[in-house]
């Protein structure tokens, strides 16, 4: 064996003199390493007087101020030696200058000492706060950028021109400050740039189109466009670039496109298309990108079915295709896929079980599956999967207890089981995550338990959703102590009683969502002047027993509903001063006072105004204003008196008028017309009297889809006009005085003869009496000019079939007033009205 020792003797020998020459050359000695330079260190110290230090102007929790340990004399002169300093070994120069989270503030101008600094190659002011500077365009003195970071330190304006002249830039983040690149733009960017390997822009202004050109950076491995503001279709080229590993464009919402067919040989790790307008199919060849991490297309618009060659990416860390356009399939395609940590798959369409192959995937830790179709029960496994941290399994047909296993889970942030058919009893007591803050159970058949006991142990919950959960008969004594809720849904819960004190004292400055609807409560035990929830926005309390003063909510409340309760008195000044009001609904209640004058003072910010059957008297306010917002009114069912007021036609915007049974005493008013949305108006039961004037214009009236006026005192001849109103659905002209023939064509000959019953003059079809010499039913197709073209002058009232309580505004509160909701409220009329 002497061979072999002599070779390691010999071995280690060279290893030692290996290591002393590699000593010798790291230990620096002035022969081998130049000092800086004295007008570079100068330009240096400079640039740090110009800025102060202010520990709250980086973010990042290593953050520290790096020019802190640059100094004039001493033994760390040379400023190579400097913290964040780079210099090049033979020349000198500063070449690298990294003050990324370094604490520094102020502004940089064009004549900053920076630019003196004309060998940098490398710059990262990263994560500081230059109050909004510019970046100057100075900028050009240093020619040998190749990698140049400025983000998220507060720059703002249009990105400089000059920057065009760096050609040597391969990298470029400027992402998460205020700036614009629009003169130039992208386009010009990308032309001047052609070795671009990295480009991040994040929440640029762009504001236009992504250029074809793009396509054409072949060294391009990283883009990060989210945020900016990109139109048109982007370039599908752009996926088959080389080298392309990273790409971002996600909230792009204008931004159109589709995927590519992809070829083997991608190296693309990162794909976030979230939040853009794309479309088409997801590829089957989607596969072929093996190196795929990171994958989320939610909140786009793809169709078709999901490939199930997803399945074969077995690099998948982050899967998210939520809310799309999907057809249906199941979920066993994920099954190969056990490096998932998070997969989201929101609204897909999904049926059947949760696959129990998914078991297998040990990483995972957050699983969105709700709003799907997904049957079956909460498979066992889960319980005993420890790394969970969201599980959204909401808005599905799953079934049976919920595993008790479940409530154990110790990391659990996020458990989200509401609207499904669970039953069984749920006790709180048996929750172990401490880090939970969001838990939803509401809209099962569940009973929750708990008890005050349990609160010590409960997490602090932002989020709780226990509607319908049979808490029995009071308030849920286990939520003592919890100061951190945002959010609370404890509607048809059987609740009684007076909402305590203690409850009231929860959550004063977080709370913004109190959802109380369909109890039995009376009132609140300490009475206030206003609610203390200070930034409460949506509050509803309607189908309770409340008695007594309406409740003034703080002034933060965009959305009060208190309908459906024992409300006596007046509607309280303060109402009216409710700054960011968009829907107030205090229908079905006693209030009884005057109408305030005050409440037009809402007419600015609100969009729905419900106070629909209560005992409110006197004129309705003559106060909208010029810039009024309503879009529906409902005031029917009160003892309103006096006119329409006309201020009323500053609310251009009005989809829903109804003021039925009052005693408002007017003439039809025509000048409604004017409201280009006008969808529903129903004035019947007033004291509405004469002539319904034709329409002055054919735009007038042009969207209404339910029109009664019955039961007031109009007389005359029909309105043909209204016959070209092509959404009429619902018309009812009963019981007026009117007379003449009945127009045809378009909706009108789909009503039948109940929409003109009891008006004694009115002939030809639908009803039964004909029309004498040649006045036969009108063509109702263009008849324009002149009155003689309405013979029936009307004296309509329209539509009648009894609305069913408060559902007119009830679609209305269904929070969008989208077209489907007005579609499916006509077709309900329409089936009443037919029956
Ligand atoms: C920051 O900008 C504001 C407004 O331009 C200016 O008043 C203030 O002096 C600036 N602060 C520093 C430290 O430059
Ligand atoms: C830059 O110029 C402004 C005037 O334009 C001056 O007030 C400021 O002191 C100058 N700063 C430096 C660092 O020279
Ligand atoms: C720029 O610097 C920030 C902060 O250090 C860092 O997070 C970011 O990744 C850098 N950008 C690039 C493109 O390296
Ligand atoms: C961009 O690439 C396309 C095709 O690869 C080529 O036809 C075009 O000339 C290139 N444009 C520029 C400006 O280089
Ligand atoms: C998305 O694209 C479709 C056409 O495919 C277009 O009709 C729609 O308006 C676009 N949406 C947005 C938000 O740009
Ligand atoms: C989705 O795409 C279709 C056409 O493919 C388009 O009509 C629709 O408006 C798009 N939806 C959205 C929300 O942009
Ligand atoms: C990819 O998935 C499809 C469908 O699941 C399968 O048929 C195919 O064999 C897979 N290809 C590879 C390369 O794994
Ligand atoms: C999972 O991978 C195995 C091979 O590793 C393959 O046979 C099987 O078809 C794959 N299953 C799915 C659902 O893709
Ligand atoms: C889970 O993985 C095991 C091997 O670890 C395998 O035998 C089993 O078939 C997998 N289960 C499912 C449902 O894929
Ligand atoms: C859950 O874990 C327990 C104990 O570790 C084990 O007995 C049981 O089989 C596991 N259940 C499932 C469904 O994996
Ligand atoms: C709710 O569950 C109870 C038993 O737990 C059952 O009697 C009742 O019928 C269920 N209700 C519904 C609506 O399923
Ligand atoms: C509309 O509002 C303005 C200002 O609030 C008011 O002066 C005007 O009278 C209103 N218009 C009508 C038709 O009342």
């Amino acid at each position: 064996m002497p061979s072999a020792v002599h070779f390691l003797t010999v071995r280690m020998f060279s290893l030692l003199l290996l290591l002393f020459f590699y000593l010798r050359a790291c230990h620096s000695s002035p022969s081998m390493h130049r000092l800086c330079h004295d007008e570079e260190s100068h330009a240096l110290l400079q640039f740090k007087q110009s800025l102060v230090i202010d520990e709250s102007a980086s973010s990042d929790p290593s953050a520290y101020p790096k020019v802190a340990s640059w100094k004039v004399g001493g033994e760390s002169r040379d400023c190579c030696s400097w913290d964040g300093v780079e210099c090049d070994r033979d020349s000198g120069h500063v070449i690298g200058l990294d003050l990324s989270s370094s604490c520094l503030y102020g502004s940089i101008d064009s004549n900053s000492s920076l630019f003196h600094l004309v060998h940098l190659g490398r710059l990262n002011l990263a994560d500081n706060n230059f109050n909004n500077s510019e970046i100057p365009s100075e900028i050009r003195n240093l020619p040998r950028l190749f990698d140049l970071n400025l983000s998220f330190s507060v720059f703002s304006g249009q990105i400089p021109a000059e920057i065009l002249e760096l050609s040597k830039l391969v990298s470029i983040d400027l992402g998460l400050n205020y700036l614009k690149l629009q003169k130039p733009g992208l386009q010009h960017l990308v032309e001047a740039l052609t070795n671009l390997e990295v480009l991040h822009l994040r929440g640029v202004d762009i504001s236009a189109k992504v250029p074809q050109i793009m396509a054409n950076l072949s060294s391009l491995s990283s883009l990060f466009v989210m945020d900016c503001g990109l139109q048109g279709e982007f370039p599908m080229g752009i996926f088959q670039l080389p080298s392309l590993r990273f790409l971002s464009i996600r909230n792009n919402p204008h931004l159109t496109g589709y995927l590519p067919e992809f070829h083997r040989g991608s190296h693309l790790e990162t794909l976030k298309l979230t939040k853009t307008n794309f479309s088409g199919q997801l590829p089957e060849s989607i596969s072929n990108l093996k190196s795929l991490k990171h994958f989320d297309v939610a909140g786009c618009n793809f169709s078709g079915a999901i490939p199930s060659s997803l399945g074969n990416l077995t690099k998948l860390a982050y899967l998210s295709l939520s809310y799309n356009n999907f057809i249906s399939g199941t979920l066993h395609w994920l099954c190969n896929l056990t490096t998932l940590n998070s997969i989201s798959l929101s609204q897909t369409n999904s049926y059947g079980e949760i696959p129990s192959c998914l078991g297998n995937l040990t990483q995972l830790a957050d699983l969105y599956l709700n709003h799907n179709k997904l049957a079956g029960q909460i498979p066992s496994w889960i319980g005993n999967h420890t790394l969970f941290i969201s599980l959204a399994l909401g808005s599905n047909r799953l079934h049976g207890p919920i595993p008790e296993s479940i409530f154990r889970l110790p990391n659990l942030e996020e458990l989200s089981l509401q609207e499904n058919l669970f039953r069984g009893t749920v006790n709180v007591g048996l929750l172990r995550s401490r880090s939970l803050v969001s838990f939803q159970l509401n809209g099962n058949n569940l009973s929750v338990i708990g008890n005050i006991n349990d609160s010590v142990a409960l997490p602090k919950f932002q989020i709780l959703g226990l509607g319908g959960c049979n808490l029995s008969g009071e308030f849920p004594s286990f939520l003592h102590g919890q100061n951190h809720l945002e959010c609370v849904e404890l509607g048809e819960n059987n609740i009684e009683g007076h909402i305590p004190k203690w409850f009231m004292n929860l959550g004063t400055e977080t709370l913004w969502n109190l959802d109380l609807f369909g109890n039995f409560l009376t009132g609140f035990e300490q009475s206030v002047d206003i609610l203390p929830w200070n930034n409460l926005r949506y509050l509803r309390l309607s189908g309770n027993k409340l008695e007594g003063a309406l409740p003034i909510p703080p002034r933060s409340i965009i959305n009060y509903q208190v309908s459906d309760n024992r409300l006596t008195g007046v509607i309280p000044q303060a109402i009216c001063n409710l700054p960011s009001l968009v829907i107030l609904q205090l229908s079905n209640n006693n209030l009884n006072s005057k109408l305030r004058q005050c409440l037009g003072n809402i007419s600015n910010s609100a969009s729905v105004l419900d106070l629909r059957n209560n005992g409110l008297s006197g004129d309705i306010p003559d106060a909208f204003s010029s810039d009024c917002t309503l879009r529906a009114i409902d005031f029917s069912q009160n003892q309103l008196e006096g006119k329409i007021p006309r201020s009323l036609a500053n609310c251009t915007k009005l989809e829903i008028l109804n003021i039925e049974k009052n005693k408002i005493n007017d003439v039809f008013p025509s000048w409604l017309g004017i409201f280009p949305k006008l969808r529903v108006l129903i004035l019947r039961s007033n004291r509405l009297h004469g002539v319904i004037g034709k329409p002055r214009a054919t735009f007038e009236f042009q969207r209404l889809q339910i029109v009664d006026l019955s039961g007031n005192c109009f007389r005359g001849h029909i309105p043909v006009q209204l016959a070209q109103l092509t959404f009429l659905a619902v018309f009812n002209v009963s019981h007026n005085v009117l007379s003449g023939p009945i127009p045809r064509g378009n909706q009108f000959d789909t009503f039948d003869n109940t929409s003109f019953d009891s008006n004694p003059g009115l002939c030809g079809k639908p009803l039964s009496r004909k029309c004498g010499n040649g006045e036969d039913s009108l063509p109702a197709t263009k008849r324009d000019e002149g009155s003689a073209a309405y013979p029936l002058e009307f004296g309509w009232k329209v539509v009648v079939m009894g609305y069913a309580s408060g559902l007119v505004i009830g679609v209305i509160l269904g929070c969008v007033m989208d077209t489907r909701k007005y579609e499916w409220l006509v077709k309900n009329y329409f089936a009443r009205w037919q029956r």
